[in-house]
């Protein structure tokens, strides 16, 4: 347990990554008197907002120096940096979270593996390294199953679900044969995924599990309350929690969860886990007093936790390529909160904005009758 002390209104957190998490972090930071600085390969929706930016190559290792040197702590707004561009930083700075919290993200194989280590279940999977290895997966998964490639894969690419052999030879081909997993097509009764804050003294909250559908492979919405019964959440939290301390971890965790039928020898299997903000937390920025932006940036700056309590129920939806060219309409939508992220191209897939809307808060679950 790392307890640091609190960084004082003025200093300056440092983001890897420029996309719409790193905006909202920023603007979050502002809301407590702190500043940001973005480093990213590209330009992107963070960097209208935040004090500075670098915009470098993530082997610019010249230029990650000045940037760590420049900061008072750094944080990530997406898992998928460079893990050498990482362990520069790591040597000027403070990293929130660190870097092991990043390898376990970035690939699947070694996410799944860890959370066997941890006695965490997860869907069965298998490792693919080649060709050859296909015929040994299949055993162990069944089919359907999903093939994902381990590393860069996210909003569904990089994946495939395979119902034959055939089908699976023919989808590995067609990603590329790269380093991969199989895993079993689980049956799930609903997605969740649980939104756990870790404070540098070791103290994690909660906030209440969003129930999330997706679109095309892209979350669509998250919904509070969830219906997954009240007998289910405490184990949805042991197991954040469990993953929280074994990384150390400190900032906002995200933890994706499939809700299995009762009776399912595992009633809770984790699909994979974010080291950072969630796009199945946005609604906490208008349904809850301190958002899941507003608690990372407590968390990294080594400041107290702010409270995750949800004052409203909620519904987000992504606003996915031309969906915000309904700006208008949507802005005048009352109990409704429109979020934009500033992106000058609405190519298709691409996450453009988010709106929440706002109802009478009613509790995360009723008690079983
Ligand atoms: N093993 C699985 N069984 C059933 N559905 C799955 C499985 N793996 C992925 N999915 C579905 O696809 C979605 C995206 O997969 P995920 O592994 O989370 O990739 P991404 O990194 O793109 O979010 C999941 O949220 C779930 O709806
Ligand atoms: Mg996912």
């Amino acid at each position: 347990m790392t307890d640091v002390s609190a960084l004082k209104p003025g200093s300056t957190i440092g983001i890897f990554g420029s996309g719409q998490l790193g905006r909202m972090l920023t603007t979050s930071a502002a809301e407590l008197g702190l500043k940001t600085h973005i480093y990213s390969d590209v330009t992107g929706p963070a960097c209208d907002v935040a004090a500075e930016n670098t915009i470098a190559s993530y082997t610019d290792f010249e230029a990650i120096k000045s940037f760590a040197k420049s900061v008072d702590v750094i944080t990530f707004e997406f898992e998928n940096v460079p893990l050498d561009a990482v362990k520069v930083a790591a040597d000027y700075a403070r990293l929130s979270p660190d870097v092991r919290a990043l390898e376990v993200a970035q690939d699947r194989f070694i996410e799944k593996s860890f959370m066997a280590e941890l006695g965490i279940p997860v869907a069965p999977f298998a490792n693919i390294e080649s060709k050859s290895d296909l015929a040994v997966a299949e055993k162990i998964t069944g089919f359907p199953a999903f093939l994902k490639t381990r590393r860069l894969g996210y909003d569904g690419k990089g994946q495939a679900r395979v119902t034959t052999p055939q089908d699976l030879q023919h989808a590995y081909v067609e990603l590329g044969e790269p380093a991969a997993v199989l895993e079993g097509h689980m049956h799930f009764e609903q997605e969740v995924s649980v939104l756990a804050v870790r404070g540098s003294d070791g103290a994690v909250a909660f906030y209440d599990l969003p129930q999330n559908t997706h679109k095309n492979g892209i979350l669509n919405t998250s919904r509070v309350p969830s219906t997954v019964p009240a007998d289910v959440i405490p184990g949805a939290h042991d197991i954040a929690h469990k993953i929280a301390d074994a990384l150390n971890y400190v900032g906002l965790l995200a933890v994706e969860l499939f809700v299995m039928p009762e009776g399912a020898a595992n009633r809770l299997l984790v699909n994979e886990i974010a080291p950072r903000v969630h796009n199945s937390g946005h609604w906490t920025q208008d349904a809850c007093q301190v958002s899941q932006f507003e608690n990372h940036i407590r968390a990294v700056a080594g400041w107290p936790l702010g409270a995750t309590d949800r004052h409203s129920a909620a519904v987000m939806t992504n606003l996915i390529g031309q969906d915000a060219n309904d700006w208008a309409r949507l802005a005048a939508q009352p109990g409704a909160s429109l979020h934009l992220y500033g992106k000058r191209q609405a190519r298709p897939g691409r996450k453009m904005g988010h709106i929440t809307e706002i109802f009478p808060r009613t509790p995360q679950t009723k008690a079983k009758t």
